[in-house]
């Protein structure tokens, strides 16, 4: 099953950027100050990945239930997200950094999809990091997909029901290329998974931390990665 591993660096660290919001509300500006200043932190932990050992990030930006905020910041998010793409393509593409995205573009307007295609395109040749993106991504949402494509394959005749089994389905979620997430990471202090990475997240470690994601330094991501090391990975077995 995917990356099971004795590694003591986590090969892929997915992160729910969490308590933008509340950075915010204690400085007593708008939540959209404090979604521009999580953003800001993303280079920091981004760029600190090679050093630490870190070859797949994947970040939680915006989720399918985030809908359900206020026009306001919505239209705030995405404006932030179409800025942040125009701005930082080409600090990523020269950091070596390969950048892909994960959920349903469907709902997202054009000119952000059409900046994703580009920065994917522009940094599909790099390996340095691989940064993945979660954008209108939610896992169960993404199992649905999953599972309308593989039913289509199977209508089609071209996948044999009795031959699905759980690399089937894996093969037909967004994260295909990628390895299973083997640390889970959230900042804010919540303790809930929040419909990221459901599938993927079986046997990853994870760890809540109580800072706000605009603190969340390269200093703390490194505490956190050295923490895990010292945690056992069973994965359902007795340890010999
Ligand atoms: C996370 O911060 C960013 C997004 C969900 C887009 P929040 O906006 O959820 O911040 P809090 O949790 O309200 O503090
Ligand atoms: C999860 O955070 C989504 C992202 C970080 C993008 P939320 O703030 O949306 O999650 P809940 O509402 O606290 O569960
Ligand atoms: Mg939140």
């Amino acid at each position: 099953m995917g990356n099971r591993s004795k590694r003591t660096v986590p090969e892929h660290v997915a992160i729910i950027m969490d308590g933008n919001g509340r950075w915010a509300q204690a400085r007593g500006k708008p939540r959209l100050f404090g979604h521009h200043a999580g953003a800001r932190r993303v280079r920091e932990i981004v760029e600190s990945c090679p050093d630490l050992g870190v070859k797949y990030l994947t970040i939680f930006a915006f989720s399918t239930e985030n809908w359900q905020r206020t026009q306001a910041e919505v239209s705030g998010l995405m404006k932030l997200f179409k800025r942040y793409l125009m701005s930082e393509t080409k600090e990523l593409v020269t950091e070596g950094i390969c950048v892909r995205f994960i959920g349903d573009r469907m709902k997202l307007d054009e000119t952000l999809v059409a900046l994703m295609d580009e920065v994917e395109l522009l940094t599909c040749d790099n390996d340095r990091v691989n940064l993945t993106i979660a954008l209108n991504y939610g896992g169960r949402d993404e199992v649905a997909r999953a599972t309308k494509r593989l039913s289509r394959d199977v209508a089609a005749g071209k996948v044999d029901p009795e031959d699905v089994d759980d690399e089937t389905l894996a093969s037909y979620l967004d994260t295909y290329v990628l390895p299973d997430p083997d640390l889970v990471i959230r900042t804010s202090g919540e303790a809930r998974i929040s419909n990221f990475l459901l599938w993927q997240s079986a046997y990853a470690e994870y760890e809540f931390v109580d800072t706000l994601w605009p603190d969340f330094t390269r200093d703390e991501f490194a505490s956190v990665l050295s923490k895990f090391s010292t945690r056992e990975r069973r994965y359902g077995a007795v340890p010999g």
